[in-house]
């Protein structure tokens, strides 16, 4: 097992020596003015039952981020242009009532499983598993209260060069339908490079599945600064895996050649959204899984680069993952204000999910999620920012 932090707690325990300071979040609080610090809590909000919820920020190699113990949400992350101006290029939201009420998954962590599942259902070894839907007819990232929605217990670490949160989460037998108790350990990390790295693990009592990711919404130029159709973005995946009008994979392993979907050389987003591709139509814009290259590795290894032109920020991302969700952004509706007090409109702000496909447990032709018990669920991912 190992895992720790008393192999992991159900629920949120107060975390550790950590300074407290202030009230809701009001604008910019850095661990420190310059270099690494140890990562510093302050309270963020509470729930209506009155849990606390805490945002720590941490800082080192030039990155600075703020990360929230509900969902695990990375609520800012800055980084220097190439004059050395930062800007936070993760969307988020200004309060936790704003979260919990209706957030597009912002910078939160997904599971038990990211993506959808058809139906919401699955059978695993001879038993049928109904999951909770909340996305038409389909379980999508989770179902209604995934762990983005949950307190993680956190617990500040620093460690050679390094600085870290470990984000700890037990789902039991039964949640949103799934089986088996699952317990979790998400690990963030700023390296003195200033990358930021994710290490998911999990265990289980009963054979289940899981697929963990990261629903950050990057915008390189900075949140709210407007539409990310200029980035450019190449994606090291030959093939993808198109869907049905529910967004549901058909099983198809599609090439990219000749379609808007080959981003095998780096393309601005926005040069082939507007193609009338039926794929695109049922997306209203790219949403899709892009079959990596590289397939499952040991190690992470590069799967995509996104660049802004303009600021000259650049974003590589390196994963162990099979998969990569690239999704545009498209369901942004102008209905939302971000943390920098601007409205969120279409395309302001694209994720890049490392992942297994989309639906796994219904297509046996797709590496597996299964998981079960003494087996250990391992995956990383390292994103690299540069000028
Ligand atoms: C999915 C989109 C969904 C979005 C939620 C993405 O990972 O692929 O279809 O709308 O998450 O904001």
């Amino acid at each position: 097992m190992e895992l720790n932090r008393r192999t992991v707690i159900a629920g949120a325990a107060a975390a550790g020596a950590a300074s407290v300071a202030g009230t809701a979040w009001g604008g910019t609080a850095h661990a420190s003015s310059r270099g690494r610090g140890r990562p510093v809590r302050e309270l963020f909000g509470r729930l209506a039952d009155g849990t606390r919820v805490d945002r720590w920020t941490l800082e080192n190699g030039g990155t600075r981020m703020g990360v929230l113990s509900y969902g695990g949400i990375v609520h800012s992350l800055e980084v220097p242009d190439r004059r050395g101006r930062y800007a936070n290029i993760s969307l988020g939201l200004r309060t936790l009532e704003e979260y919990v009420a209706s957030s597009p998954y912002f910078g939160a962590l997904i599971g038990r499983y990211g993506n959808r599942i058809g139906k919401g259902t699955f059978t695993l070894d001879g038993t049928r598993y109904q999951l909770s839907v909340n996305d038409g007819e389909n379980s999508l990232h989770g179902g209604a209260q995934g762990f983005d929605k949950r307190v993680w217990d956190v617990e500040p670490f620093t460690r050679g060069s390094d600085v870290g949160l470990h984000l700890y989460y037990t789902s039991v037998d039964g949640e949103m339908g799934y089986p088996g108790t699952l317990r979790t350990k998400v690990t963030y990390t700023l390296t003195r490079h200033g990358d930021w790295r994710v290490d998911y693990e999990a265990v289980t009592d009963r054979p289940t599945v899981v697929n963990l990711t990261s629903h950050v919404y990057w915008n390189l130029a900075g949140e709210g600064s407007g539409s990310i159709v200029d980035h450019e973005l190449s994606i090291a995946a030959s093939r993808y895996t198109p869907v049905d009008a529910g967004l549901i994979p058909t099983g198809e392993l599609a090439k990219v050649a000749g379609t808007p979907f080959d981003f095998r050389r780096a393309k601005p987003v926005g040069r082939d959204i507007r193609t009338a591709h039926q794929q695109l139509l049922y997306g209203q814009g790219f949403d899709h899984n892009w079959v990596l290259d590289k397939g499952i590795t040991a190690r992470p290894e590069h799967a995509a680069t996104l660049r802004d032109p303009a600021s000259g920020r650049t974003l590589r991302i390196a994963t162990n993952e099979p998969g990569l969700q690239f999704y545009s952004g498209n369901f942004l509706d102008g209905t939302l204000v971000g943390s920098g007090g601007r409205v969120y409109r279409q395309g302001d702000g694209l994720c890049l999910e490392t992942q297994h496909f989309p639906d796994s447990p219904n297509r046996p032709s797709f590496p597996s999620t299964v998981l079960r018990p003494g087996e250990t669920y391992r995956t990383t991912t390292v994103h690299s920012f540069g000028t």
